[in-house]
C-alpha cells in the first residue's frame, strides 16, 4: 500500500503554446486526477515544467530570428500563464533551463559515468560541411521512405512512421537545406540491451494492468530488441556532458527532460520543506507511487529509456502506472504545430473568457483514451449547448430560483419521501464507489459521464415532479422536492470538482458551502434545513452559432494557407523536342461569346475569333470565371489541330490553355500585347 502519490505531466517543449492536444491528452486527465486525490485528503503533488532543450525550441529560434533564450522565455511564460488560466492546478511548474536543473541532470549523467553504466561508442552521423555541424535527428529531412512525404529524420508526420536518418531518401539539413555527409563522432550511450531482461519481466509480467496502448508499445518495442541509446548529443544548446573532452557536446534532450521530474521536485521541497518534506522522500520511497501522465509519442521514453536510467541509477523508485492517451485530431486533421493546426489554448481562453470548464468538460468527454479521436467545434458546441447549459445548468438554475422564490433562499424541510423520492436517491447512493473505481483505473471520460448522470438524474426529478406548479397548492411537498434538489446539487458540487473545478466553485458559492470533501459524496444531508443559499448565478451560457462560425473560419484561413505554402512546381516532364512542339498548332483568338452549357457546373461555350472564320470550344472552367460574359474581348490561346469532339451533346474545336492559380482556381493564358486572330505560337 503506498502513502503518497507523485503525478507528473510531460514537460512541453517551449517552442509554441500549448493545444487542446497536450490538454486532452496529458494535462486535463492529470488535473482531475491531483484534484481527486485531494479532495479525497491524500498527500499528492503535480509536478510540471517546460522542457527548454532539445532541437524543436532551435529551430523555432532560427525561423522567428531571435535567440532561443528568448524562445523559452517567451513560451515558457505563455505556457504557465495559459495552464495558471486554465485551472490545471501544478504545485511547481519549473523549467528545464534552471541552475537547479542543469546541476542535477549533470550529476545524474556523471553518477551513471562514473558508475561504469554508461558506454562510449564512435559512429559515422549526418555531418553539415558547410556550417560544420553534426546534425540531430529532427534537424534531418528528407524523403519518407513509406509514403514519399517529406519527413523529419525521426518520423514521418504524414504517415506516422517513426524514422531514423539513414532510411530518408536524399537527406538534408532543415535549416540550410545543404546536403549532408557523414563523419565519425564519439557520444555515450545507455546500454538498454543489458536491461532488456529486466524490462521484460518490470513490465510485460508485473505491469499487465496498464493500459493496452502502453502496454503493447513497450511489447513490441522489446520484441525488437533493444540496442544502445545515445544520451548525449553535438549540439551547443542544452546541459554540458560533465566529463572531461566532451566540449560542444550536450545531454540528449530526453535524457535531461525526465529527470527534469525529479529536479523541478527538489526545487518544489527545498523551498517549502515544511508542506512537502525532502524532495527524496518522493523519489526514492517505495510508499510513494509514481504515475506519469504523457502523449503515445512519449511511451517509449517513459516506460523503457527512463526507468532504465533510474534503474541504473540505483535509489530510485519507478513508475507504478503510466496512464498514456492517443492522439486528438482537430475537425478530420492531425494537430500540427508547424501547420497551425491547433487550438492554441491561450487564444481559447482570449475568445472564450470564463469558458474553461466548457473546453476541460468537452476534451474529457471524447478524451482519446482508448483511440485517436476528433474535436470539432460544432461538438464544442453541442456538448456545451445540449448537457452543460441543459442538463448541469438547467437543474441548478431551476432548484436555486424556485428556492429563492418560495423560500426565501433558505433550504426548506425535508417531509417524508414518496416512493419516486427514494428510486431517485436510489440512482445516487452507488455514485461514490462507481466514479472512484473509474477515476482508480485512469478512466475519466467514464467518470465524467458518471457525474453527468447524476446531473441527468436532478434535471429528471425536477422535470417529473415540477415543483413549480405545485407549490400552489402543497408546499410542503414543494419544500421536500427542493431539498432533495438541493442536496444532488450539493454532491454534484463534490463529484464535478476535478473535471469542472470552476463551476463547482461558483455552484459552492451559491450554495454557501466551504471547501468540499470527496467523502461526502452520496450524503442527502449535505444542507441543514434554514440554511442560507447566496443569488443564483448561471453555471453555463449557450454558445452562440456566430462564436463557432468565427473559430471555423479560422480554421478554413489556415488550411487555405498550408496549401499554399506547400505548393510545388510538378516535376518538369521527360525531354521533348522541336520537331514534337512543332506538331501542336497554338494560336491566338478573341472571344467573341463566352457562356454556361446548361447542366454542367463546369464547362463554358467559347466563340472565338480565330481569324479563320471562327470557331466553338469548351472549356471545363466554368467555376472559376463564374461571369463568363466579362470574358467577351479577351484575347486567348488555344490549341487548333486537336480533332472535334462531342462534350454534353455539343461539339469543342480545339482546348483553350490556362494554368492553376494558389487558390486552386484556373487562370487563362494569353499574349501580352494584342495579336492578330489566329496567329501561331512558337
Ligand atoms: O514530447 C514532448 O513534448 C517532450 N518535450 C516531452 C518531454 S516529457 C519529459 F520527459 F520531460
Ligand atoms: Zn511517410
Amino acid at each position: 500500500m503506498y502513502k503518497r502519490t507523485l503525478v507528473t505531466t510531460a514537460l512541453p517543449y517551449a517552442n509554441g503554446p500549448v493545444h487542446i492536444g497536450h490538454l486532452a491528452g496529458v494535462y486535463v486527465p492529470a488535473d482531475i486526477y491531483v484534484r481527486y486525490l485531494r479532495l479525497k485528503g491524500q498527500e499528492v503533488i503535480h509536478v510540471g515544467g517546460s522542457d527548454e532543450h532539445g532541437v524543436p525550441v532551435t529551430i523555432r529560434a532560427r525561423k522567428e530570428g531571435i535567440t532561443v533564450q528568448q524562445v523559452v522565455d517567451r513560451y515558457h511564460n505563455l505556457i504557465k500563464d495559459s495552464f495558471q488560466r486554465f485551472g490545471i492546478s501544478f504545485d511547481i511548474y519549473s523549467r528545464t533551463t534552471s541552475s537547479i536543473h542543469h546541476k542535477f541532470a549533470a550529476d545524474f549523467f556523471r553518477k551513471l559515468y562514473d558508475d561504469g553504466k554508461l558506454i562510449q561508442l564512435t559512429s559515422e552521423q549526418f555531418y553539415d560541411e558547410a556550417t560544420h555541424e553534426f546534425l540531430t535527428d529532427r534537424n534531418i529531412r528528407g524523403e519518407c521512405p513509406h509514403c514519399h512525404a517529406e519527413a523529419y529524420g525521426d518520423q514521418c508526420e504524414k504517415c506516422g512512421h517513426t524514422l531514423s536518418p539513414d532510411e530518408l531518401i536524399n537527406p538534408y539539413n532543415a535549416v540550410t537545406g545543404n546536403p549532408l555527409t557523414k563523419r565519425e563522432t564519439t557520444h555515450w550511450y545507455l546500454p538498454l540491451d543489458q536491461y532488456q531482461q529486466w524490462l521484460e519481466h518490470w513490465i510485460l509480467d508485473q505491469h499487465k494492468e496498464w493500459r493496452p496502448n502502453v502496454y503493447g508499445q513497450c511489447k513490441s518495442w522489446l520484441d525488437g530488441g533493444l540496442k544502445p541509446r545515445a544520451v548525449t548529443r553535438d549540439l551547443d544548446w542544452g546541459i554540458p556532458v560533465p566529463v572531461e573532452g566532451a566540449e560542444g557536446k550536450v545531454l540528449y534532450v530526453w535524457f535531461d527532460a525526465p529527470i527534469g521530474y525529479i529536479s523541478n521536485t527538489k526545487e518544489l521541497c527545498d523551498a517549502n520543506p515544511d508542506k512537502y518534506g525532502p524532495w527524496e522522500k518522493w523519489w526514492k520511497d517505495p510508499e510513494t507511487r509514481l504515475i506519469h501522465f504523457i502523449g503515445k509519442d512519449n511511451i517509449v521514453f517513459h516506460c523503457i529509456v527512463f526507468p532504465t536510467m533510474l534503474k541504473a541509477e540505483g535509489s530510485y523508485i519507478l513508475p507504478d502506472n503510466v496512464p498514456s492517451n492517443e492522439f486528438l485530431n482537430l475537425e478530420g486533421d492531425k494537430i500540427s504545430t508547424s501547420r497551425n493546426w491547433a487550438v492554441w489554448l491561450n487564444e481559447y481562453l482570449d475568445d472564450f473568457p470564463g469558458k474553461q470548464d466548457v473546453l476541460r468538460y468537452v476534451l474529457t468527454a471524447n478524451a482519446p483514451e482508448t483511440k485517436d479521436n476528433d474535436f470539432t467545434w460544432s461538438d464544442f458546441q453541442a456538448r456545451n449547448n445540449n448537457e452543460l447549459v441543459a442538463i448541469y445548468g438547467n437543474f441548478i438554475n431551476r432548484a436555486m430560483v424556485l428556492t429563492h422564490k418560495y423560500f426565501n433562499g433558505q433550504v426548506p424541510e425535508r417531509g417524508e419521501l414518496t416512493d419516486y423520492d427514494k428510486q431517485t436517491l436510489e440512482e445516487f447512493v452507488d455514485i461514490k464507489r462507481r466514479v472512484e473505481e473509474l477515476l482508480d483505473n485512469f478512466r475519466f471520460r467514464d467518470a465524467q459521464r458518471e457525474a453527468m448522470n447524476l446531473a441527468r438524474t436532478g434535471n429528471k426529478y425536477l422535470a417529473d415532479t415540477e415543483p413549480w406548479k405545485l407549490a400552489k397548492t402543497d408546499i410542503n411537498r414543494t419544500a421536500t422536492i427542493l431539498n432533495l434538489a438541493l442536496q444532488i446539487a450539493a454532491n454534484l458540487s463534490i463529484v464535478f470538482e476535478p473535471f469542472l473545478p470552476f463551476s463547482s466553485a461558483s455552484l459552492r458559492q451559491m450554495l454557501n458551502l466551504g471547501s468540499a470533501e470527496w467523502d461526502n459524496i452520496g450524503s442527502i444531508n449535505l444542507l441543514e434545513p434554514g440554511h442560507q443559499l447566496q443569488p443564483a448565478t448561471l453555471l453555463f451560457e449557450k454558445i452562440s452559432d456566430e462564436a463557432i462560425q468565427a473559430q471555423l473560419d479560422r480554421l478554413k484561413r489556415i488550411k487555405k494557407e498550408n496549401q499554399q505554402a506547400a505548393w510545388k512546381p510538378q516535376p518538369v516532364k521527360a525531354d521533348t523536342n522541336i520537331d514534337e512542339f512543332a506538331k501542336m498548332d497554338i494560336r491566338v483568338g478573341t472571344v467573341l461569346e463566352c457562356e454556361k452549357i446548361k447542366k454542367s457546373d463546369k464547362l463554358l461555350r467559347f466563340t472565338i475569333d480565330d481569324g479563320m472564320g471562327g470557331r466553338t470550344i469548351l472549356s471545363g472552367i466554368a467555376q472559376s470565371y463564374p461571369e463568363p460574359d466579362k470574358l467577351v474581348g479577351t484575347q486567348v490561346l488555344f490549341i487548333a489541330n486537336f480533332p472535334p469532339r462531342k462534350m454534353m451533346g455539343q461539339e469543342s474545336q480545339g482546348m483553350i490553355l490556362s494554368a492553376v492559380n494558389s487558390d486552386g482556381k484556373l487562370v487563362l493564358a494569353s499574349v501580352s500585347q494584342q495579336v492578330r486572330n489566329g496567329a501561331q505560337i512558337g
